[in-house]
C-alpha cells in the first residue's frame, strides 16, 4: 500500500506526520497554508472552507467546497483539495500572484474588511462559480436568492463574515461571471476525479482505515465492533474538536460504491447512505419533494457536501432532520453485516435515546423509499433561525387525499421524545375525515399531546407543542390555499 498521499494546489503532500485524527484544516495549517482559518472548529463558520475534486453530477468531477475542521485529514488520502492559495494564478518570479475572479470580485467591492473569514468565503464561492450549470440561468431568473449570474446564495449559507455586513460579499457573488475556457479548474472537471484509495495508517496504536469493498468493510467491522464509522464526519468532527474524543479506530465508508447508488425503481427508491446531501438533492431534482424541501433547510450547503442519511440515521439523534421526513414517507433501512443484508422499517429502527436496532458490527447501507409517494406533503422545521440551525422541533407529513377525505395519513416528528416518532394518534384522528378545518383543528389538538416534548435552553415543552398544532395548520392552510389559487387561476 502506497504512502498515505494528498495532493494540494497541485503538489502532492505526505499525510505522515500528521496523526490520524488530525483534521484536514490542521494539516494544512501545518504545512504552511494558513489561508484557511479555524473559527468555530465545528462546522458553523466555513472559516476553513476548501475545495475537494469529488464526482460530479453533471460533468466527471464537481469542485466541492467542505469544512476542513471537519475532514479527517485521513480521509483524504489519494484526493485533491485546492486552498485559498492555489486558486490564485503564480505568475513569474518576483510578480504577485493573479487573484481568481472570486477573489478579485470580493476584493474590489469591499467583500473582505478583517479578512478572516475571506479565504473560506472565497472557497464557498468558488465552488459554485465552477458548478456546471450555474451560468445557464439568465437574468430573469434572479430572486431575492439568486443572482442574475445564476449565482445560489445558499451556496454560501455555512459562512459567517463578522465584518461586511453581507451585501459586499452578495454582490461579489453575483458579479463573477463563467469561468474561462482556460481555466485550469474548469477545464479539470472534464477528467474524472481521483478514484477512493484504500488506506491503513496507524500512529501510536490508533488508526484511519479504509477498504475497497463493503464485503471488506464489513469484515473489518466484525472483528472491530468497537470502531467509529464516519462518511462526511460532520459528527464525529465535532466529538474530535470540542470534545477532544479519539478512537482506536476509525473506518471510512463514504466512497464505497455499494453505499453511493442511487436507484428509481418502479415500487421504491434506493439512496445509498454514503451519498452526500448535496448528491441525492442534486440527483432526485425535486423527485421527492418531501425530501427537497428537507434539504434547504438541513444544515449548511457545506455540510450539505459532506454529510449523509447513513450519518444522520446512525448518531440516532432525536433531533436529526430526516429522520421525521423518513419517518413520513414510510422509509426502511436496509442494515448490512458480513453474514448479509435485513431490511427494518425506520418506524421500528429507534428503539431509546441515540440508541437503535442496528447490531454491533451492521451498517446502513442505504435508505428505501416506497412509490408512489403521498401527494400532499410538508416539512415544518421550527429553529430559531432560518437556516443552519438545530431544530427545537420538527414535523413532517404526508397524506394521500380523495375526493376531500383523508385516506392516509403519515406524519413524524423530532424534537418531542427521546427517538424521533410517528405521530399515529393524529394520524388515526385525520385517517377516513374530511380535509376540513374543523378535522385539522381537531387533528392539532391531538397533535399537541403527541410524544413527550421536554423544556431546554432551545424551546419550552409547551412551545414545542404549540408548534406541532401549528405546523398542522400550516400545512392545512398552505394546501388549501394552493388549490384555491390554482382553482383562480384555471377558471
Ligand atoms: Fe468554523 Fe470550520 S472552523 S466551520
Ligand atoms: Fe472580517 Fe469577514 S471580513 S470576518
Amino acid at each position: 500500500m502506497m504512502r498515505p498521499t494528498i495532493t494540494v494546489n497541485g503538489k502532492e503532500t505526505p499525510l505522515a506526520p500528521a496523526a490520524p485524527h488530525t483534521t484536514a484544516l490542521d494539516f494544512l495549517r501545518e504545512r504552511g497554508l494558513t489561508g484557511t482559518k479555524e473559527g468555530c472548529a465545528e462546522g458553523e463558520c466555513g472559516a476553513c472552507s476548501v475545495l475537494v475534486a469529488r464526482p460530479g453530477v453533471d460533468k466527471p468531477t464537481d469542485w466541492v467546497a467542505v469544512n476542513a475542521c471537519l475532514v479527517p485529514a485521513a480521509a483524504l488520502d489519494g484526493q485533491e483539495v485546492v486552498t485559498s492559495e492555489g486558486l490564485a494564478t503564480v505568475g513569474e518570479a518576483g510578480t504577485a500572484p493573479a487573484l481568481h475572479p472570486v477573489q478579485e470580485e470580493m476584493a474590489v467591492r469591499g467583500g473582505s474588511q478583517c479578512g478572516y473569514c475571506t479565504p473560506g468565503f472565497v472557497c464557498s464561492m468558488a465552488a459554485e462559480y465552477y458548478r456546471p450549470d450555474r451560468c445557464e440561468h439568465s437574468a430573469g431568473d434572479a430572486d431575492a436568492e439568486h443572482g442574475p449570474n445564476g449565482f445560489d446564495l445558499h451556496a454560501l449559507s455555512g459562512n459567517l463574515c463578522r465584518c461586511t455586513g453581507y451585501r459586499p460579499i452578495r454582490d461579489a457573488a453575483y458579479a463573477v461571471g463563467a469561468p474561462a475556457d482556460e481555466d485550469p479548474l474548469a477545464r479539470r472537471r472534464d477528467q474524472a476525479p481521483p478514484a477512493p484509495v484504500a488506506t491503513a495508517y496507524t500512529q501510536d496504536g490508533k488508526a484511519f482505515v479504509r477498504k475497497d469493498t463493503l464485503a471488506e468493510t464489513l469484515r473489518l467491522l466484525r472483528e472491530r465492533p468497537d470502531a467509529v464509522v464516519v462518511a462526511g464526519s460532520t459528527d464525529w468532527g465535532v466529538e474530535v474538536n470540542i470534545r477532544s474524543r479519539r478512537a482506536d479506530c476509525v473506518i471510512a465508508v463514504d466512497r464505497l460504491p455499494e453505499l453511493r447508488a442511487l436507484h428509481v425503481g418502479s415500487d421504491h427508491i434506493e439512496i445509498g447512505a454514503a451519498l452526500t446531501l448535496t448528491e441525492i438533492e442534486r440527483r432526485l431534482d425535486g423527485r421527492v419533494p418531501l425530501l427537497a424541501e428537507l434539504f434547504p433547510q438541513f444544515a449548511s450547503r457545506l455540510i450539505r457536501n459532506g454529510a449523509t442519511l447513513g450519518g444522520n440515521l446512525g448518531t440516532g439523534s432525536p433531533i436529526g432532520d430526516s429522520p421525521p421526513v423518513l419517518l413520513a414517507l414510510e422509509a426502511s433501512l436496509l442494515l448490512a453485516d458480513a453474514d448479509g443484508e435485513r431490511e427494518v422499517p425506520l418506524a421500528d429502527y429507534f428503539t431509546g435515546y441515540r440508541q437503535s436496532v442496528r447490531r454491533p458490527g451492521e451498517l446502513i447501507r442505504a435508505v428505501r423509499i416506497p412509490l408512489p409517494q403521498a401527494p400532499v406533503t410538508g416539512f415544518h422545521k421550527i429553529a430559531k433561525r432560518r437556516f443552519d440551525d438545530i431544530s427545537s422541533v420538527a414535523a413532517a407529513f404526508a397524506l394521500d387525499i380523495e375526493d376531500g377525505v383523508v385516506r392516509t395519513a403519515r406524519i413524524g416528528l423530532g424534537g418531542v421524545a427521546a427517538t424521533p416518532i410517528r405521530a399515529l394518534a393524529t394520524e388515526a384522528a385525520l385517517e377516513g375525515r374530511p380535509w376540513s378545518a374543523e378535522t385539522v383543528e381537531a387533528a392539532a389538538r391531538v397533535l399537541r399531546g403527541e410524544g413527550t416534548p421536554m423544556d431546554d435552553h432551545r424551546a419550552s415543552s409547551l412551545y414545542r407543542s404549540a408548534m406541532l398544532g401549528q405546523s398542522l395548520k400550516k400545512l392545512y392552510a398552505q394546501h388549501t390555499g394552493d388549490a384555491q389559487t390554482t382553482e383562480a387561476v384555471t377558471s
